[in-house]
């Protein structure tokens, strides 16, 4: 019997890189067995940045696929799609009204939006409240995320003790979980792997995209060791296996790189082989989302049943 409850997601707003993989994703394969877990595809998140109802479509297809591909069961967990779990949207309006503009204002997400000039939307400005309620909905022990994650498990925390003092202890405050030493990915440029910085190493990329991304990492002349390539590389065999190779190749990048381009083929050739199989059966997918959607609304149901009642929209207790 498991007891403790797990919950996270990813927005479906492209392809997935390794950063996304060792950072968050390989922990909800690692935790599978250890918790009662919620994996949501994070769609109405995903709004902010794609605005192709075909690539909307074709994205939170593709992150299920995702998901099965490198090893999440359905038999054993929940996986499901935030949009049909409307009880999301519902509780972040309530949580709107208990947060201040000041707070939500120190947000990073925002804070760096607002440096790059752009022309935030009330949704990216708001965004903190909706994943408070994608995480207080269910009561989870822990969220497994990336370190960039951590302030939206605080404001999630946050807002669960604004909303216990307001009106009834109804939320339990959940734990971020992160992972240290793969907390921050670096890119092929040495910066945070990011879509956005497109200095990404996809998790599912063909022999050929390994070798242009691998070739194209940035070494700095200067060291034996090239720094770049040896922190993407231990993500992929351990500092003992690796010692060897880099002591009798100092300075020898192209032997490097050639040996990081293998190792991150083998890791990726099966799961990049489950996911073409996968890919032949979109029905079946469908059916995975919309099963486990409809278990996380029973949840979901039931918590804003209390939540209707603690505010005072209920005429009569439930
Ligand atoms: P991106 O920055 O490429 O848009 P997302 O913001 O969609 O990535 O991140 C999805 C998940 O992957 C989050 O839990 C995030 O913390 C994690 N993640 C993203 N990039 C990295 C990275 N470079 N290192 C570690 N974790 C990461
Ligand atoms: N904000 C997260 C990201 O960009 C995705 C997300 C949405 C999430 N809701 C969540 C993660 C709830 C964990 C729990 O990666």
């Amino acid at each position: 019997m498991l007891h403790k409850r797990l919950l996270s997601g990813i927005q479906p707003s492209g392809r997935l890189h390794i950063g996304n993989y060792f950072g968050a994703l390989k922990q909800f394969v690692d935790l599978q067995d250890k918790y009662e877990c919620y994996f949501m595809i994070a769609d109405y998140h995903a709004l902010h940045s794609v605005n192709s109802r075909e690539e909307l479509r074709e994205n939170i297809l593709n992150t299920a696929i995702d998901y099965l591909a490198i090893g999440l069961d359905p038999a054993k967990v929940t996986i499901f799609q935030q949009s049909q779990v409307s009880e999301h949207t519902e509780l972040a309006w309530i949580f709107d009204t208990i947060t201040s503009m000041p707070y939500l204002m120190r947000a990073h997400a925002f804070k760096d939006a607002e440096a790059k000039n752009k022309d935030i939307s009330v949704g990216t400005f708001n965004y903190p409240m909706l994943m408070a309620s994608d995480i207080l909905l269910y009561d989870p022990e822990i969220v497994p995320v990336g370190q960039d994650q951590k302030q939206h498990i605080e404001i999630t925390r946050d807002t669960a003790g604004k909303f216990n003092s307001t009106y009834t202890e109804l939320f339990k405050l959940p734990e971020a979980l992160i992972i240290e030493n793969v907390a921050i990915v670096p890119g092929i440029d040495g910066r945070k792997m990011s879509k956005s910085y497109r200095n990404t190493i996809e998790l599912f990329a063909t022999r050929e995209e390994i070798e242009k991304a691998v070739m194209s990492i940035v070494t700095d002349s200067e060291t034996d060791v090239p720094t770049n390539v040896y922190a993407i590389h231990k993500l992929f065999k351990s500092e003992s296996e690796l010692k060897s190779l880099y002591e009798e190749n100092k300075g020898k990048y192209k032997i490097l790189k050639e040996a990081l381009i293998e190792d991150i083929d083998v890791f990726i050739s099966p799961i990049r082989q489950r996911r073409e199989e996968l890919l032949n059966d979109k029905k079946a997918i469908i059916k995975i989302l919309n099963d486990g959607s409809a278990i996380a609304k029973v949840l979901a149901e039931e918590k804003m049943v209390k939540v209707r009642n603690a505010v005072g929209v209920s005429l009569i207790d439930n």
